[in-house]
Formats: structure tokens, sequence, C-alpha cells
């Protein structure tokens, strides 16, 4: 028997039926906050993930479905979807637009060779927004608020937004030397990896996930100690913009993010519901001025944008105990007593259907007690059953099987009498 590939997942109709609601949920979050929606391909060019999400990274070191087509071009999964919309940012001469910022927001599957754990897939969902064109801390909030908005409408309770400030290139370049000339004398004690990353990218020595536990990590220098004036005033404002749109934070300066192309405002989003397990990251996202640029797009073109999975979503709903309330139940549900009646119940159940109204009918050619019973099941609202008499005197009864009450219909012109019962 072929098995699903590991770090996949099967959603069957009881699952969908809660990602309907999820991704209503989101749909209708982006366009109040006026996000549109972009699809971009599956699959992209590799050197679009090594140049944005960085080669130093574990995503691109060792997370990346990578594969040459017969027309031997490396291609790769998309991992996350920030490279993907910025390329198609530039490729789309967006900055042409007349509204501006571009706000888009995407959903739809990722990809990561990453061990299988809870919360951990190799397939999974990524929602995410890109706000493109706008230095103004204000929308740092947005972006920040639409997220918290999200897990907010889906009734969680226990999640806090985590700030920190990766600062301007400045900054940064200051806070690099003094990591470097932090772990120079003892990097032999690190992984090969860190090892490598020491000139390269020593930031990413941080989220090490084998030498978290070094003693050099809690003692190593902190980006907020090395923010310029602007970066600062920029912090700042950030932070009083939330402020103003109640919405509390922490602020964490340990918090570097994963990926290369931040800069100035990072922030994640976890959850702190009991039994969520060891992953309580929900969402994570954060300012890219250079990447825009660094794809080719116009010089100095600031990015902002955030993505969560929809995944780690639903296991923190679990952990809080909170159901995705869905809506399955079906409007009539038409039962049979002999073949003649049969007949009369596929086509009213098809004349329901093509105007709208949802029906379901016997296909196993059931006793009436046992089509009852389905009917039963699937919560229908009312239940007609067509049998010798109403074949004979063409009226039958719709009865609501909540309430026990019939209603009366003609089997020949009655659909607007049984449309009026469920509109
Ligand atoms: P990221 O932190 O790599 O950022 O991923 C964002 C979110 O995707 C995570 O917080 C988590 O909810 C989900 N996620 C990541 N990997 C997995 C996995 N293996 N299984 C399940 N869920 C996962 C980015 O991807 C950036 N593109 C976010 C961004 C958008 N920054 C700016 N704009």
């Amino acid at each position: 028997m072929i098995q699903i590939p590991r770090g996949t997942k099967d959603l069957l109709p009881e699952e969908t039926a809660k990602w309907q609601v999820i991704e209503k949920v989101i749909r209708d979050t982006c366009d109040v906050f006026q996000y549109k929606e972009i699809r971009t391909p599956i699959f992209e060019h590799t050197d679009l993930f090594t140049r944005s999400v960085g080669d130093t990274t574990d995503i691109v070191q060792k997370e990346m479905y990578t594969f040459t087509d017969r027309g031997d071009r490396s291609l790769t999964l998309r991992p996350e979807g920030t490279a993907s919309v910025v390329r198609s940012y530039v490729e789309n001469k967006m900055f042409g637009w007349v509204n501006q910022p571009v706000k888009l927001y995407y959903l739809g599957p990722m990809f990561r060779y990453e061990r299988q754990q809870a919360g951990r897939y190799r397939q999974f969902v990524q929602f995410g927004i890109e706000a493109i064109g706008s230095n103004d801390p204000a929308i740092d909030a947005e972006v920040m608020a639409l997220a918290m908005s999200v897990y907010k409408k889906m009734g969680l309770e226990k999640v806090k937004l985590v700030l920190n400030s990766l600062g301007d290139a400045e900054s940064r370049n200051a806070h690099k030397e003094a990591l470097i000339q932090h772990f120079e004398g003892r990097i032999g004690e690190f992984c090969s990896d860190c090892q490598s990353r020491l000139t390269k990218n020593p930031l990413r020595i941080l989220d090490c996930k084998k030498d978290r536990d070094h003693e050099l990590m809690a003692t190593a220098p902190k980006l907020p100690d090395y923010l310029n004036e602007d970066s600062k005033n920029y912090f700042e404002k950030v932070q009083a913009y939330l402020n103003e749109l109640d919405i509390p934070f922490e602020l964490d300066p340990n918090l570097v993010r994963g990926l290369d192309y931040y800069n100035h405002t990072a922030f994640e989003i976890m959850s702190e519901g009991e039994g969520f397990g060891s992953i309580t990251t929900l969402a994570g996202g954060g300012r890219y001025n250079g990447l825009v640029s660094e794809l080719g797009g116009p010089d100095d073109t600031p990015g902002i944008g955030f993505a969560m999975s929809v995944e780690r979503l639903l296991l923190a709903l679990e952990a809080e105990g909170k159901a995705v309330q869905t809506i399955e139940n079906v409007s009539f549900y038409i039962a049979a007593m002999d073949e003649e009646s049969k007949v009369a119940a596929v086509k009213l159940t098809h004349n329901l259907r093509v105007n709208g109204i949802s029906a379901e009918t016997d296909y196993l050619n059931r006793k009436v007690k046992a089509q009852m019973k389905s009917a039963d099941r699937l919560e229908a609202t009312y239940a007609i059953i067509i049998g010798e008499t109403e074949m004979e005197t063409g009226i039958a009864k719709a009865k609501n099987l909540q309430t026990g009450e019939s209603v009366e219909f003609s089997l020949a012109d009655g659909l607007n009498e049984l449309k009026k019962l469920v509109s």
C-alpha cells in the first residue's frame, strides 16, 4: 500500500469544513483592511530564494525542495511567500500602480523539508500579507493589527505579540561586528554551520537550533543596543502606533527571525495556550526595505508583511479548547417509498439543487426508516417522504425535523413554497 509522504496531511471533509471557516475569516479580514489577493506559482527559480531568504539560512541550506526540470533549470517548491510576491511586484511593475502602497495577501501551500513534529509539516498552508511602497510606521502597526485581528476573530485569547527592531543597514553592521568579536575566540565549540556563518552572517548563529544552549548565546550582543538614532526613532513610532490601536506587545531583544531580508521591525505572534507544544510561534513577519531593489526593483522601495500557517492556528484553537463553528446541514432530505416515487424524489432533489437549495436523497435503495435515519445524521432541516399516496394526490408534506410541523406542497409546482421555508 502506498502511504502519504511524511510531513503531509489529508484534510478530510470534517477538517476542510473548519478550513473553509478560517479561510473566510482571513478573506473577510483582508477585505476590511483593503489587502487584495495575489496568486503566484507553487515553484520558482531557485535563485529567487537563495537571494532573498538568504544562502546562510536553514531554509535555503537544509529545507528546500529543489529539483532540476527537463530543461535543466533549477526550480524550487516555494518555502515561503514573500520572495514570490516581491518578484511579481517587480516583474509586473506594481510600483507604477496608482494605488500605493500595494497591499497584497496570499493563501496557499508552502514546502519545507523539516523534521516532522506537531506544528511542523513539510507541506503547510500559509496566509500572508505584504504591504509594499510605504515607509510609514503606521503601516507596521496595521500589519500586526491585521494578524492579531484574525486570531481574535477565531476566538483565540492566549496570544501575544512579541516585537524587536533589527535596525537599518548601519545598525546591523555595527551589531554584526560586535557578534563576530563575541563568538570569534570560541567558534570552535560551535557546529560547522555556525562556523561558516561567523563571517558571512553571524546573526544566524543566534537562531541555530543545535547550539541554542551554548553559554555565549545568552551573553551575545543584542541588536537594540546597536540601533542608530533613525532606527530608534522609527521603532518608537511603531510602538506608539501599537499603543494607539490598543494592541499589547512585549519587546524581545533576542528576536532575530530565520530569514535574511528583514530590517527595522521584526515580530512574532506566540500562543500561550497550555499544551500547545514546543513550537509556540503562530506567525512571524517584519520589514524588508532592501528586498525590492535586491530583486531588481526600484531602489529604496520599502516593504513589510507577515505570514501564519493555518495548521498552527488550528493547533492553537485546540490548545485553548475553542471549536471552529461549521455549518454543514442540508435543507431537505427526500425519501422515497417505492420505485415509482423514487423517480419523483430524484427529480425534486435535482430541482431544489438547481434552484440553489441544498438537498439529498437515497442512493442505496434503503427502507424509508433507514432513509429517515440518514436525514437525521445529515441534520436535515426538512424531510419529505414520497410514496403511493403522494404520487396519486400530487401533494406531499415537508416536515420540519426540529419542530415536527408539516407544510403541504404540490409536487408539480410547489418549489416556491419549499424555497420560502428555508429562505
Ligand atoms: P516564517 O517565520 O518562516 O516567515 O514563517 C511564518 C509562519 O509560517 C510561521 O510562524 C508558522 O506559522 C508557519 N510555518 C513555517 N514553517 C512551518 C512548518 N514547517 N509547518 C507549519 N507551519 C509553518 C515567513 O515565511 C515570512 N515569509 C513571513 C513574512 C511575510 N515576512 C514578511 N512578510
